[in-house]
């Protein structure tokens, strides 16, 4: 959380920053800064609490003086509230020199005290203004060497943090520091980017650095130099950012999260792309590790948020492909309970973003314990996948809305590639059986496109119906249920509505008691063609909220006449293979959440108080 933009070259930055914010504005929305070195020399700061545009239309008002030296930053609140004051950047050495932070730094208030024994007197409440202070002190300690001076700053902060400084005495110079935090280098022509992630600089250069962790790196208009945190100079991977600036666009969509709505089929497609091959699937990027496949005995997967509960669909196909035993775990639970690793363990994370904190720790615990690891991962170059020892890339394309649609359907056909990928590695599937789940997989992109063009007009009318509906039930069995619980968590978080989602078999012990007249209840019924004893026991739940008032609308497939006499309203999907319902039945759920949340008249990309991407604990 909190999005950085860093430029230095030969035009003026400010637009280059605030477009730069504008696709970071997903990281963090409760205030917006930016500082430039103006034509002047001088450092010109500016920073208002509240979205990015709130920012904007101040420098509209009273425009600060250009330069082509700058940083910005948007802000996902920790330490101290959204407020102007502690919004970034902080300034320090007599407003000259200026830092940017996203993280936290764990010994602020040691620091703190050490400063302000020194004579330092703070401005806001924020840990990184104590960064601020203390590289103003070590920049006069080191002979105003800034590169040096931030290195010795950075060396005596604990916790996760990517800050950028620059000084007005330094113009065409911004330094950077990484640890547990990201921050991408883009490589221009006479000019250089810094970003927490690509989308800040794609729309200039596609030509990126991965900066490691505990890595510095100074840029110029003409060079980039990365080292250590002790000064050793260090090799940089280069890597090419494989979408344009455009597929992070909103390219005429009255919101992101409509339109990576309607990249879900393409979200599952891309991710499909190159990985099957004659009626089987061979995932490239995992050559070479078939003896490992071969060795283990169990499987974790680690994830959070909507990415654990693709992990909860994934574990019915890898044990039921891969005759492996698998746990899913939220990331921040795994690692505080001494859990049970070995060699033979492979712990999959799955994220989005690659930057998630509590996944990022879970995956360093289980490496040190002796465990293998496996990244799903949409973002190139994050810090995950970096850790990891082999990856699966997603290729949703970047996914700027807050709540997670086009991603969670593409880790979801990973993790099924996975699972056929190490079955026919381990041996555990028939060829006839990878043939037939191959086709399956061949058809969702094609189903969702169904769905969408079929149902989405239906589901958003309803979804306007229901704007006053006080909270909502979703019940699913099987691979149905982490379905009903990612229906529940996207209405919760866009629309603000209460709503859970439980196993429809937990309902009579104790779920039911919440069923009172009129109670809306999603439920997701399995394919009476390829589960029919599942599908009958679902009927049976259905049978037995109806007889307590619940109004039932339920996500079935067409040509399920069993269940229409008990619905007062059917969402269809079409008819897929055991286990590839999940890839349709959250289509509904997700445009039901948009439709209420728009008809309420909230903000979908950015709803209040959280963000994309987590980058503390
Ligand atoms: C945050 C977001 C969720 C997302 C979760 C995991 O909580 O608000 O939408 O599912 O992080 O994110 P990741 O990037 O690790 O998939």
């Amino acid at each position: 959380m909190c999005g950085i933009v860093g430029y230095v070259g030969s035009r003026p930055s400010q637009n280059i920053l605030m477009s730069g914010l504008a696709r970071l504005e997903y990281r963090g929305y409760d205030s917006a800064g930016i500082a430039v070195i103006g034509e002047d020399g001088t450092l010109g700061m500016r920073k208002r609490a509240g979205k990015l545009s709130v920012l904007r239309d101040d420098l509209a008002r009273t425009p600060l003086p250009d330069g082509t030296t700058g940083i910005g930053h948007t802000r996902w609140a920790t330490h101290g509230g959204p407020t102007d004051r502690n919004a970034h950047p902080h300034l320090a050495d007599d407003g000259k020199l200026a830092v940017i932070h996203n993280g936290i730094i764990e010994n602020f208030a040691e620091l703190k005290a050490e400063l302000e024994s020194d004579g330092a007197v703070f401005a806001s409440e924020t840990d990184t203004e104590v960064a601020a202070q203390l590289l103003a002190r070590e920049y006069h300690r080191n002979g105003d060497d800034l590169e040096a001076a931030f290195r010795a700053t950075v060396n005596r902060l604990d916790g996760a943090f990517t800050l950028l400084a620059m000084h007005e005495d330094h113009p065409g110079l911004v330094v950077g520091a990484r640890r547990n935090s990201p921050l991408v280098i883009g490589l221009g022509e006479g000019e250089n980017f810094l970003g927490s992630d690509v989308a800040a600089f794609v729309e200039h250069t596609r030509s990126a650095l991965a900066i490691g962790q505990d890595q510095i790196v100074a840029i110029t208009p003409d060079g980039v130099r990365v080292t250590d945190f002790d000064g050793g100079e260090v090799e940089v991977e280069p890597f090419e950012v494989t979408w344009d600036a455009a597929a992070a666009e909103k390219g005429g969509w009255p919101s992101f999260m409509a339109k990576e709505v309607s990249e879900e089929p393409d979200a599952v497609a891309n991710t499909l792309r190159g990985r099957l091959r004659e009626n089987t699937v061979a995932i490239p990027e995992l050559d070479g590790l078939d003896e490992l496949f071969r060795g283990i005995h169990r499987i974790v997967v680690i994830a959070c948020g909507t990415a654990a509960y693709a992990g909860q669909v994934g574990k019915y196909a890898l044990e039921q492909w891969a005759r492996v035993p698998v746990d899913v775990e939220l990331a921040h639970e795994f690692r505080y309970r001494d859990p049970v690793l070995d060699a033979g363990t492979l712990v999959v994370s799955i994220s989005q973003s690659g930057e998630t904190m509590d996944t990022l720790m879970a995956v360093k615990y289980a490496r040190e314990r002796g465990a293998k690891t496996l990244s799903i991962c949409n973002t190139q170059g994050a810090t995950i996948p970096r850790e990891s020892d082999a990856i699966v890339y997603t290729h949703a394309g970047p996914e700027v809305a807050v709540a997670s649609t086009k991603a969670f359907v593409a880790q979801i056909t990973a993790l099924y590639l996975l699972a056929l990928h190490v079955g026919r590695v381990r041996g555990t599937l028939p060829a006839d059986v990878q043939a037939q789940q191959v086709a399956e997989l061949e058809a969702v992109p094609g189903k969702i496109s169904w769905i969408l063009e079929r149902e989405q007009e239906r589901v958003t009318q309803l979804a306007r119906w229901m704007a006053d509906t006080r909270s909502v039930l979703f019940l699913g069995r099987h691979v149905g249920f982490p379905i009903a619980l990612e229906g529940a968590l996207k209405l919760k978080e866009i629309s603000y509505i209460h709503a859970e989602g439980f196993a429809a078999g937990e309902l009579k012990h104790g779920p039911i008691a919440l069923i009172e007249p009129g109670q809306p209840v999603f439920v997701i019924v399995p394919s009476p063609v390829f589960s029919a004893q599942l599908h009958d026991k679902v009927v049976s739940n259905i049978q037995e909220i109806r007889a307590r008032g619940a109004r039932v609308i339920v996500v079935a497939e067409e040509g399920d006449a069993a269940v229409l006499p008990f619905a007062d309203e059917v969402l269809h999907i079409p008819l897929a293979g055991p286990l590839f319902e999940p890839l349709l039945a959250v289509v509904p759920l997700h445009i039901f959440a948009m439709g209420l949340a728009t008809a309420k008249g909230l903000d979908v990309d950015q709803p209040r108080n959280l963000a994309k991407s987590v980058t503390v604990e």
